[in-house]
């Protein structure tokens, strides 16, 4: 971010700049979003909804990953937060204690390891590489894993690589003994999969 507000300060002085910074859709909002929000604000649509988000809109989340991805996940396990990051931090307070680790790739976005490390926990980076497609390597992630280990985030499509991940099999492979081939978890580790539609 502090590179988005030196690009826009310099931007201000007339400087031409291309920004390689945040990630964001290079085109407007589209009409039919912007009128869909400005018809729902006119309908009244201004007060709190249920705590873990529109009922609705909830459901429609849970249809899509039916639809979709083949995953039956109940509306009940679908919460609505602001954005990813809100969602991050939220699953990170529930998975993390003081001295807990979570395992990231190194690049990885650049604000996890501030999330991490706000709830005490450490953030453990694994390199990866252009000539593995940017995957993180099975090997690797077991050797770092270790008793404090919380969760490994799977970042897709990953920021800033791009590298998308169709399944965790694919990173870790089933028989790996840290993740059960049918869940995302095993008795000490959680896999959080991130997946930003801008
Ligand atoms: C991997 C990843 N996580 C989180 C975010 C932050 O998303 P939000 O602005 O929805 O909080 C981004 C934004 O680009 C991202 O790429």
């Amino acid at each position: 971010m502090d590179v988005l507000e030196e690009a826009i300060r310099l931007e201000k002085q007339g400087r031409d700049i291309v920004h390689l910074e945040v990630g964001e859709p290079d085109f407007p909002t589209p009409d039919i979003v912007v009128d869909a929000g400005i018809r729902a604000l006119r309908e009244g649509h201004t007060r709190y909804t249920h705590s873990l988000g529109h009922p609705k809109l909830r459901e429609a989340v849970a249809s899509f990953y039916r639809k979709t991805y083949g995953v039956d996940v109940s509306s009940s396990r679908v919460i609505v937060t602001v954005g990813s990051s809100g969602a991050m931090l939220l699953a990170f307070a529930t998975l993390l204690d003081p001295g807990t680790e979570v395992l990231m790739s190194d690049p990885h976005y650049a604000c996890y390891p501030n999330f991490v490390s706000s709830f005490g926990a450490l953030p453990v980076q694994i390199r990866i590489h252009e000539e593995d497609g940017f995957l993180l390597d099975a090997e690797a992630v077991r050797k770092r894993v270790g008793p404090q280990t919380r969760a490994l985030v799977l970042n897709s499509p990953a920021n800033p690589t791009g590298t998308r991940v169709m399944s965790a099999a694919e990173t870790i492979p089933s028989q790996h003994p840290i993740v059960p081939s049918q869940a995302g978890r095993a008795d000490n580790l959680r896999i959080i999969r991130v997946r930003v539609r801008n």
